[in-house]
């Protein structure tokens, strides 16, 4: 009877060493989506929500972001899930912006019930849904454009009816003030008319350019700039020269380093989604004289994506997914390096700007880095010493993790062999089929024994054997000798990793039921 629950709870170890390992050396690769939002806070590019344009579901809870203190290669990118501490509801065409170190997710779409508007505050690293006073409007597919004094500026897009479900056309200039946390109306006199997918930024003078976009007929003409002043809430449109873009939609808009010109990228023109050709995705509006103009590029150009997002992060448009792109070819994560404005390069290599990691605004960052145009290798940082350490905790944890798991395996073949021979009985760790197979990949060894009891009903007691396993993981840590570090250490790594487990087991349950909701209302998704 003892040897039998000690099997037990050795094999459940094992498993859960295993399943450790597995997670260590296998990243999270969250999946491909469009219309999702991209947020630059404290050096950490957070991405949430978004679709799948291939088979229209809204893609599900994943929340992760892109570290971009450190240098990296866009095709081995490594991104932290936080998926975990996400409440925002699976949904797709929000849009989202950073007031000093919190996001602010506005509007979007989902399936199921959501809230206009969210917060992540990164201090305390947790969501919430503050109560603003005023009245207000859900929308999707539109910018959301935040100024110096924490106003944020949501104009036009599609109106989200009482349904959750798309609706009309709006023409509003929508205004969140953060700072006593109430909606605001802003002038619609010589506003352009209502459209979404369109190009928005803000200029270093306040105002805000808009220009393009679709407005259920037709994608809109990017030789009209529209231009609202912040300051004073009033309206002026520009007529572009030069070589204006075809009209068009789903393109993103960021400021060039020096603030004085606007870059546009990708998109479409025609309903059918086609990309354009890599000499029709790139332009640059001059804002001292509105003039449209090609830049010179180098490097290997990608194929063009639309409905990505692009942030401005150091010498970088950072590009993040989007539709229309190659990811095995190329990466989730686009490179263009503008820190030279006579030639921009494409690039797999992104190397962070020397200067002030923790700035308070990262477009004003951006723009202070402008004027010297310093080549990548000259600015080559070294490495910040809290990344490495956390870095290297994680290994030690892998490490430990396959040292006590190789041990641990032959106690647990042991033990199974002596039971086996005495008794078939059913005495097996969770089963598989609980988990995604994508993300877990189930580890060879365990089918070598050959568990035949794998038939038999599994036992899934999942928060008492969590503690089980957790005190049964410090006897015998201590039988081994770690130091009292290693066993903090490894303890932390096993909490997290447990949390994790149960997280990803709800999460799994809810994306699969999500989907399958998702699939059946395909109707409602109409571009
Ligand atoms: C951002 O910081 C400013 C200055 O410290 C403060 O006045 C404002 O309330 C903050 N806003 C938010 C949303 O935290
Ligand atoms: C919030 O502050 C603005 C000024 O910044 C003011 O006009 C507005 O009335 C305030 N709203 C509330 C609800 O206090
Ligand atoms: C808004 O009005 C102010 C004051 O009349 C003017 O100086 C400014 O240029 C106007 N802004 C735009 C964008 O037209």
């Amino acid at each position: 009877m003892f040897q039998k629950s000690l099997a037990s709870v050795l094999l459940w170890v094992l498993f859960q060493l295993l399943v450790e390992i597995n997670c260590q050396m296998t990243p999270f690769t969250p999946k491909q989506r469009e219309l999702h939002t991209a947020t630059l806070i404290n050096n950490k590019l957070y991405i949430l929500g978004g679709d799948d344009l291939h088979d229209k579901p809204i893609i599900g809870k994943e929340f992760f972001y892109l570290d971009v203190s450190v240098s990296f290669n866009t095709q081995e990118l490594s991104w932290n899930d936080l998926s975990s501490i996400d409440i925002v509801p699976p949904h797709t065409g929000a849009t989202a912006v950073k007031v000093n170190s919190t996001l602010f997710l506005y509007g979007g779409r989902s399936d199921g019930l959501m809230a206009t508007l969210y917060t992540y505050d990164l201090q305390g690293n947790t969501w919430s849904i503050p109560t603003v006073t005023g009245i207000n409007s859900r929308k999707e597919l539109l910018t959301g454009i935040v100024d110096h004094n924490g106003k944020i500026y949501l104009w036009s897009g599609l109106l989200i009816d009482a349904d959750g479900k798309e609706g009309n056309l709006v023409n509003d200039m929508l205004i969140l003030n953060t700072i006593n946390l109430s909606w605001e109306q802003g002038s619609l006199i010589g506003a352009p008319t209502a459209r979404y997918y369109y190009g928005a930024v803000l200029l270093p003078n306040n105002n805000i350019i808009y220009t393009g976009g679709y407005d259920n007929k037709a994608e809109l003409t990017l030789s009209q700039i529209y231009i609202y002043d912040t300051i004073n809430d009033n309206w002026t449109v520009k007529t572009a020269s030069g070589q204006i873009p075809s009209g068009r939609d789903g393109f993103s808009t960021v400021l060039g380093l020096d603030g004085q010109r606007v870059i546009i990228f990708g998109g479409a023109n025609t309903f059918d989604y086609k990309n354009f050709v890599p000499e029709d995705s790139l332009y640059i509006l001059n804002i001292m004289n509105f003039e449209w103009y090609i830049p010179k590029v180098s490097g290997p150009i990608p194929k063009t994506p639309m409905f990505h997002r692009a942030n401005i992060i150091g010498n970088y448009m950072v590009v993040s997914f989007g539709y229309g792109y190659d990811a095995k070819a190329q990466s989730d994560i686009l490179l263009l390096d503008i820190s030279n404005n006579d030639e921009y390069i494409w690039t797999y290599n992104f190397v962070p700007s020397p200067s002030s990691p923790s700035s308070p605004s990262s477009t004003s960052q951006s723009v202070t880095q402008s004027s010297t145009l310093t080549s990548s290798p000259t600015n080559s940082p070294t490495l910040p010493q809290p990344t490495q350490s956390n870095k290297s905790l994680p290994m030690i944890g892998a490490i430990l993790g396959s040292l006590f798991g190789g041990i641990l395996f032959s106690f647990g073949c042991f033990f199974l062999y002596k039971w086996n021979k005495n008794k078939q009985k059913d005495v097996i760790p969770p089963h598989y089929d609980l988990y995604n197979q994508d993300e877990m990949i189930i580890p060879k060894e365990i089918n070598i024994h050959d568990f035949d009891a794998t038939n038999h009903e599994p036992m899934i007691p999942a928060p008492v054997i969590t503690n089980r396993n957790y005190n049964n993981a410090q006897v015998v840590n201590n039988n081994e000798r770690v130091s009292s570090q290693d066993l903090d250490d490894l303890k932390n790594v096993f909490r997290q990793e447990i949390q994790n487990l149960r997280q990803e087991i709800l999460q799994n349950n809810r994306q699969t039921s999500v989907s399958n909701i998702t699939r059946n209302n395909n109707n409602l998704y109409n571009y």
